[in-house]
């Protein structure tokens, strides 16, 4: 088993572009050097998107060229149209994400196009991508469920992901958007995607909305899945698609894969931290499961595992 999983932090943007609290241009920018800092080397940090589709990501132009850099990093944004394409190249992009979803509807519902218009328009995103000597990727949305049309057909997830590499992207991330997917339908998802595309130019973004999102991440990867998607706290949500709780959170996947021997190179005390630092910014209580048991480890070390039951066992039982 190749013992190396890539963590693709998407909660600046997946995670934030939902969330009621507007959070300023200089939070963002703390909370994702929080997260470099917590040894993170992907992260979708912004949208180019009409701000009147999504207001939380109306700052993309001004703090993409305020990221931090370190070597370790490689930022992307999601870019839905030419229009957000010539966005990006000003704020400095080197790497884009188009979302074509699978349905019709959602396509209307997300980006005001149908699938067939999405399609085109996702093309010619990458193309023009490409041309910019940007590495582009691919997220096919709703990819086992919409919350419009219902379940969703593989073989169209499929042609779609095949057109996506036709045009040029260098992976496609299969994403669960409404958190609808279980563990046996996304083995055989990734199992035909990994049989017809290689493993290597795919990814899994899960949501967590019944709870099945460190589930599923499991059965992706036993299909050679190393690359995913996953929010820090659990954040997120798509303002477009109803139900679509947060995301797998970070620290879940990063405590579940190291305790299985894979590495991600995540420090998770940092990212604890930088989870801290989100729910802050968000004003609500955030969180996988991980910190709260991260802080009954900290309080029953500071008992001195006396073995009674610690505050935080208290609160959760
Ligand atoms: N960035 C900024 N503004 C943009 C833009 C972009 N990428 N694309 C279009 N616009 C502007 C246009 O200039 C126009 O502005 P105006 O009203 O001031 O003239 C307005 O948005 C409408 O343009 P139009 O091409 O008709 O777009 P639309 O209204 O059909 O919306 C999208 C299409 C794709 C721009 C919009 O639906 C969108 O941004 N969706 C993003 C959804 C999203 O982020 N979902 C969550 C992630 S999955
Ligand atoms: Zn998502």
């Amino acid at each position: 088993m190749n013992d190396q999983v890539l963590i693709n932090e998407v909660g600046p943007r997946d995670g934030l572009q939902n969330q009621p609290v507007t959070v300023s241009c200089d939070d963002k920018l703390r909370l994702i050097a929080a997260l470099a800092d917590a040894g993170l080397r992907a992260i979708e940090a912004t949208s180019f998107v009409s701000p009147k589709a999504v207001p939380q990501m109306a700052d993309a132009d001004a703090l993409y060229p305020r990221l931090p850099q370190a070597g370790h990093i490689a930022y992307s944004a999601l870019v839905p149209n030419l229009r957000g394409l010539e966005r990006a190249r000003v704020a400095g992009v080197k790497e884009i994400a188009v979302v074509l979803s699978a349905t019709d509807t959602m396509n209307r519902r997300n980006i005001n196009m149908s699938l067939g218009e999405a399609l085109a328009a996702s093309s010619e995103t990458i193309g023009g991508a490409l041309g910019l000597g940007m590495r582009a990727k691919a997220y096919i949305a709703v990819a086992f469920e919409c919350p419009f049309e219902g379940p969703v057909a593989p073989a169209g997830v499929l042609g779609l992901a095949e057109a996506m590499f036709k045009a040029g992207a260098a992976e496609v991330v299969i994403a669960d958007t409404i958190g609808a997917a279980a563990p046996r339908a996304v083995a055989s998802m990734f199992k035909e995607c990994v049989a017809r595309f290689g493993a290597g130019r795919l990814s899994a973004h899960f949501h967590d909305t019944r709870g099945f999102a460190l589930a599923n991440a499991w059965a992706a990867l036993e299909q050679g899945i190393r690359k995913f998607d996953a929010s820090l706290g659990g954040l997120g949500g798509c303002p477009f698609a109803p139900g679509a709780a947060g995301n797998a959170a970070t620290e879940d996947l990063v405590l579940m894969f190291e305790q299985c021997g894979l590495a991600t190179g995540i420090d998770l005390q940092k990212l604890r931290q930088a989870v801290v630092l989100a729910g802050q910014l968000v004003q609500r209580p955030i969180g996988g499961r991980t910190a709260a048991w991260l802080d009954a480890q900290d309080e029953r070390r500071a008992r001195g595992n006396d073995g009674a039951p610690s505050e935080t066992d208290r609160k959760n039982k």
